[in-house]
């Protein structure tokens, strides 16, 4: 991505790099119990190599959510082209990620709330269950993917939480250690990651807080253990590796935002009728495919989300 303040950042959009020979895919932890999934999480994990630990048994996938029109991509290649900057600001950061410990994450929800409280991941799970769901995911650079993402509606998390009736908005932070994520040492970014969406958002059917891909837990350069997808917004919205969540009256301005909000607006909701600054967001490309297909308002969730934009002006990128 993104924010370039010193020419030498400018990233080319890099070619896939199949990397994931040295992901060890042979250290399988079975038999773990099942909404426990994440109970060995990072537990007998190495720094270096994150085992592939399967949801046993693999959570049902939703029929609401099982059709992206697209077929799934391979994990081989979406497990190692990512976007994580905490770790690096190429595509190839999946070894780097390894050094994020999960072990005893938990995950801590304040602002207006009847009762903030601190819940541990394994907690978290035990109380929303999890599904599986087959997201598409458009990158604002122009690429896409479609996963097979495990988690549970970011609504149960709102009725969890228990928010006031002056929460407008809902904030969720990424982790900050500078000693785990390096390039968190770099002081132009404003760390840590976080990213806002307004309650209508948080409670649409479709915004799905994610535990696991693939049938398994998820790896860490996904942003294990706990991450956001919203499929009708740019990827920048989905945050990774989440430790707080606050219900706040303010719109939240999120990472990219701050940085630069004429490229990285609130809503950036895919709209392939307005542009990025430097990039067209007409068409995207599939990962693992050179071909390039039309990119669809709302990422193809129009049904789904335009409801909650009739008052604005069809979901354009930098709505202010
Ligand atoms: N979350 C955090 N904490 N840090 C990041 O750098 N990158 C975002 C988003 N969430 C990012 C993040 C961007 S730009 C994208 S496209 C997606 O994560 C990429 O998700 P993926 O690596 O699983 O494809």
């Amino acid at each position: 991505m993104i924010y370039h303040r010193r020419p030498q950042w400018q990233l080319k959009e890099n070619t896939v790099t199949d990397e994931h020979l040295f992901l060890n895919r042979r250290q399988i932890i079975a038999g773990m119990g099942a909404g426990a999934g994440l109970a060995l999480l990072g537990s007998g994990a190495s720094a270096a190599m994150q085992p592939e630990s399967p949801f046993s048994p693999r959570p049902a996938r939703n029929p609401a959510f099982a059709d992206p029109a697209r077929p799934v991509t391979p994990e081989s290649i979406n497990s190692t082209y990512n976007n994580f900057y905490e770790f690096g600001s190429s595509k190839q950061i999946a070894r780097e990620a390894q050094k994020l410990s999960t072990d005893d994450w938990v995950v801590s929800v304040e602002g207006l709330v009847d009762k903030p409280f601190q819940i541990g991941i394994e907690d978290l799970i035990k109380r929303t269950g999890v599904e599986e769901r087959l997201y598409r995911h458009r990158c604002v650079e122009a690429w896409s993917m479609v996963v097979p993402w495990i988690g549970f509606p970011m609504r149960k998390l709102v009725d969890l939480a228990r928010p006031t009736s002056g929460a407008k908005y809902i904030e969720f932070a990424t982790f900050k250690d500078t000693k785990v994520a390096k390039e968190q040492k770099a002081s132009w970014y404003p760390w840590p990651y976080t990213e806002g969406y307004t309650m209508a958002e948080a409670q649409n059917d479709l915004a799905f807080m994610v535990v696991g891909a693939y049938g398994k837990v998820l790896h860490k350069q996904f942003g294990a253990p706990l991450r956001v997808h919203m499929p009708w917004k740019y990827g920048f919205k989905s945050i990774k590796s989440i430790v707080r969540v606050r219900f706040t009256d303010k719109r939240p301005v999120g990472f990219w935002e701050s940085l630069q909000k004429r490229e990285y607006g609130f809503w950036a909701n895919v709209n392939p009728a307005f542009d990025h600054p430097r990039w067209s967001q007409a068409t995207e490309r599939p990962l693992g495919s050179e071909e390039r297909i039309p990119t669809l308002l709302y990422n193809g969730y129009a049904e789904q989300v335009a409801g909650l934009y009739k008052n604005n002006d069809q979901g354009r990128v930098n709505w202010f």
